[in-house]
């Protein structure tokens, strides 16, 4: 008996001294536990696993760009350096075995199809996105940004509030309405359950992926958590079809041309109409993965945007002088009117634009992506071996030393001047990078700028973003609140 466990004991010795002093490949990070590897450091809750997102991130800036983990017996990579970034993500569009655990919920829409079918997927949507159609949002962007300020009044003066149970209903209205044409206004209760049914199905996937026995389909099929993404999934599922079909009834009675009557804000084209309209004339999709792309579509966008919305508030509001810089901006391009931002505004709106994009460097909303590495790759220090996971870390190359001494401070003005920014062009991951980027980008740069610019002719926001305790759930969110105020700005 003492024997076996001798030489069990030696073996996993032997085997843990091998993986952790193979030279080619990215050093370890340190915690390294026989026959676990770093899966002990995955205990706990979201807040820990966010402590750990940032420390493994620095530990890779430290390493040159990359550290390696193992969970169990399984190898991953973690990539911080820029370069590094858009060489994995430019050559594997395979997506790591995580974004499996979102397929039921999913399916094969664009953020977790495998790369042969996603590549013909993508070819086919990118025109829905392209600035053109864009164009044709702007209405709808500014009656919904005037939604959001309407729906804020309630606030204002009142001290420190939850602005999140705010915009992501906002979000998610703007997002039904706008990619998929549907009119899902004032239906509170129901965007409430199904914001929360997402919430928790996000939660859901981490904790499968925080529990290794849940790596199994047999235990995880067996399991609690399944049953009830099972029953989660079901009200999701529910929801979609019904746009879906409803959006079809709507087409077959032309109500969209009537639409178009009615009024200015039909003018735009939603992206679920450019994929009924290639799957009546082209076959191209079946209703399936018609469905697949509405969960997708409105998985991707909304919950991302709303983020982005409130780290806003939460960041101008901790920083007087630059509150102060977006509303000499907005008086010197709309003066006293409380009138529609056109796209002509939008292109003066340049230090709105800096702090959207310092926002999402300082904050990424998305802080991690991940790929499977269908080869292997050479990189500038070492070589990442082919069948392993790779996690990209946005976060980490928003704190990379090319974006200077400063990194680790919020300052919008950096982006104002060619000068101040990295002279490598791709330190800015927020939106991913490559190929394989995210396709609702420019959506949703126009749809938050605008949004931006209504509040802040609105309201005077005050925050404290160094309060501020972090979760990673898949997106990187607050767990302590927002601690936002606002005020009703006099006019
Ligand atoms: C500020 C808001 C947003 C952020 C921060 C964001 C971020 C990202 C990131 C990081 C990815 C890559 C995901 C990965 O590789 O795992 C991605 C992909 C994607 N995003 Fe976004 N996104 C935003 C808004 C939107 C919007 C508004 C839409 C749709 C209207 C959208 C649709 C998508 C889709 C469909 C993909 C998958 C693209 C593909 O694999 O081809 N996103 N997004």
């Amino acid at each position: 008996m003492w024997v076996v466990i001798l030489l069990l004991v030696a073996l996993a010795c032997c085997t843990a001294w091998w993986v952790i002093t193979n030279k080619d490949e990215p050093p370890a990070y340190p915690g390294y536990l026989p026959l676990i590897g770093h899966a002990h450091l995955l205990i706990g809750d979201t807040i820990n696993l966010w402590n750990l997102v940032k420390m493994i991130s620095y530990k890779s800036l430290k390493a040159e760009g990359a550290v390696s983990l193992w969970i169990g017996p399984r190898r991953l990579y973690f990539v911080a350096d820029p370069n590094d970034f858009l060489k994995i993500a430019n050559t594997c569009f395979q997506k790591d075995e995580i974004y499996e655990y979102a397929k039921p919920w999913v399916g094969n829409g664009l953020v977790t199809s495998d790369a042969l079918l996603w590549k013909a997927h993508r070819k086919m949507l990118n025109p829905a996105f392209n600035p053109a159609v864009l164009d044709g949002f702007i209405e709808m962007f500014n009656s919904q940004a005037r939604r959001l300020v309407k729906s804020l009044e309630v606030e204002a003066g009142r001290g420190p509030f939850d602005h999140w149970a705010y915009s992501r209903i906002n979000a998610l209205e703007t997002i039904c309405f706008g990619a998929l044409g549907i009119d899902f206004r004032n239906k509170n209760d129901l965007f409430n359950e199904y914001a929360n049914a997402t919430e928790e199905l996000f939660s859901i996937v981490l904790k499968r992926f925080q529990t290794i026995w849940l790596h199994s389909d047999f235990m995880y099929n067996r399991s609690e958590l399944k049953k009830r993404q099972d029953k989660l999934l079901t009200f999701v599922h529910n929801m979609s079809n019904g746009i879906l079909k409803k959006k079809k009834a709507d087409l077959l009675n032309c109500d969209n041309v009537e639409d178009k009557k009615k009024g200015k804000e039909a003018i735009f084209k939603p992206f679920l109409d450019l994929i009924l309209e290639l799957s009546r004339e082209q076959g191209t999709f079946n209703d399936e993965e018609i469905r697949e792309h509405v969960d997708t579509i409105i998985l991707a966008g909304y919950d991302t945007s709303a983020i982005v919305v409130t780290y806003v508030l939460m960041l101008v509001g901790s920083y007087p002088h630059i509150q102060k810089k977006v509303c000499e901006e907005l008086h010197e391009v709309f003066g006293d009117e409380d009138r529609d931002v056109t796209k002509q505004d939008l292109s003066k709106l340049v230090y709105i634009d800096a702090v959207f994009k310092e926002t999402m460097r300082f904050y990424p909303a998305a802080p991690v992506v991940a790929r499977h590495l269908d080869k292997d790759i050479k990189l500038r220090n070492c070589t990442l071996s082919k069948g392993k996971t790779c996690i990209l870390s946005v976060y980490g190359v928003h704190r990379h030393a090319v974006w200077g001494l400063d990194a680790e401070e919020f300052k919008p003005e950096r982006w104002l001047d060619p000068a101040t920014l990295p002279d490598v062009p791709n330190a800015f991951a927020g939106f991913s990078m490559g190929r394989r980027n995210c396709i609702g980008q420019a959506y949703a740069g126009m749809s938050i700028r605008i949004i931006l610019s209504h509040i802040f002719r609105n309201y005077k926001v005050y925050g404290d973003h160094t309060k501020m305790v972090a979760r990673f759930d898949i997106l990187l969110k607050p767990v302590s609140g927002y601690h936002v105020q606002i005020e009703k700005r006099n006019k």
